[in-house]
């Protein structure tokens, strides 16, 4: 089983799309397998998708919200607030089969359904974390709690192969800490922009303690990490999105900006020990910036009204088909040629996470 985190410390650069789209279409390659998706963004955008998009996933998560008891991630937490150091168990009471909400999605697909309850909830996660408050191990302890509401899900399902992506909110917030100690993989999405090179590199030094100059001070989550010998996510591909192929300036002004933060990333393997996790499994280390590239670096291309489409309809790309489609009332058109720009790419994408 492998547990991917979704995170780049930039907001929009598509990692609840790209969650709704990794998990559907992961799911229909593999229809032995369970994915489970934990969404700990309180914006809840992954969940929305993929309970049917804009009118009517919108509408089931404010059913799900509104019903008692709360099955969603903040009723987990709530159960870990009322008992932060002792494991509840109680992780697989939270879980919401998608299928049943929209059939677009395939029937392997399973949530825990994200809530806006969560930032409300932050403080008090904080606050459990603080050893004064709890056991001298207390931040360890409630780190591991979204682990172990995974292996909760898991052991229910009788250790079924399982694959999971965790999608994160923007923010270094408590949950985005929670989510890198539960996964063993770091899915960074970026977009080709000056400001997601920065953001890469903060990345780097939020999740991996790079100093960017001499003297800064680390994070705290690295240094607990590191003090309770704790493991970290290890890096498992940067996926560039939204990049567009048109052949015009706009286009290479994205592959300058795609090449430096290409660069940036190939010199922090090079000259640093940041952990990056091989795959397909069994293959050698990459010697080159060729190698490197192919194993770590992704492209998905901006597939324009097909991507607003599949978002506000919840319908996954794979199986979005061209022609008109009502949205919010109003008749827009999905071209095939959008669709073949990002199809193969999200395939793709998905052969290579294992
Ligand atoms: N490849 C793509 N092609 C076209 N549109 C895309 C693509 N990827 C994402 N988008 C759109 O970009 C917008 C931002 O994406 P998304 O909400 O997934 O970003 P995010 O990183 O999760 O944002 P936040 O940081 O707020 O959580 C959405 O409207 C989404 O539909
Ligand atoms: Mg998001």
């Amino acid at each position: 089983m492998a547990i991917y985190a979704i995170w780049n410390n930039k907001g929009g650069v598509g990692k609840s799309y790209l969650t709704f789209q990794l998990a559907s279409e992961y799911a229909y390659q593999h229809p032995g397998k369970k994915v489970l998706v934990v969404d700990l963004c309180p914006q809840a955008n992954s969940s929305s998708m993929l309970l049917g998009g804009m009118d009517i996933g919108e509408q089931h998560l404010n059913d799900i919200h509104g019903k008692q008891p709360r099955l969603t991630i903040s009723g987990y937490i709530d159960d870990r607030i009322r008992s932060p150091y002792v494991p509840t168990k109680s992780g697989a009471d939270y879980i919401t089969q998608v299928y049943k909400y929209n059939d677009k999605v395939p029937s392997n697909v399973y949530l825990v359904v994200g809530d806006e309850k969560l930032e409300l909830q932050s403080s008090r996660v904080s606050s459990a974390t603080d050893k004064n408050r709890g056991p001298d191990d207390a931040w360890r302890i409630v780190h591991l709690w979204i682990k172990d509401l995974i292996s909760d899900i898991k052991y229910s399902w009788k250790d079924t192969d399982t694959c999971v992506f965790i999608d994160c909110n923007p923010s270094f917030s408590v949950y985005t800490e929670l989510a890198l100690t539960a996964a063993d993989r770091l899915l960074i999405p970026f977009s080709a922009d000056g400001s997601s090179k920065r953001a890469v590199k903060a990345v780097l030094s939020l999740v991996y303690g790079k100093r960017r100059q001499l003297g800064d001070r680390q994070s705290d989550f690295y240094i607990e990490t590191n003090s309770h010998r704790m493991s970290l996510p290890e890096i498992y591909m940067y996926i560039g999105n939204r990049l567009t192929q048109m052949n015009n300036s706009s286009a290479s002004a994205f592959k300058t900006v795609v090449d430096e933060i290409s660069d940036e990333i190939y010199s922090e393997w090079q000259s640093s020990d940041t952990p990056f996790c091989m795959h397909p499994s069994g293959t050698p280390k990459p010697n080159n910036k060729k190698t490197f590239k192919n194993m770590f670096q992704f492209e998905v291309n901006d597939a324009n009204t097909a991507s607003v489409v599949s978002g506000a309809l919840g319908i996954p790309i794979g199986i979005l088909t061209a022609g008109q489609k009502v949205v919010a009332g109003k008749t827009v058109t999905v071209n095939q040629s959008q669709l073949d720009k990002q199809v193969p790419n999200i395939k793709d994408l998905v052969k290579r996470i294992e």
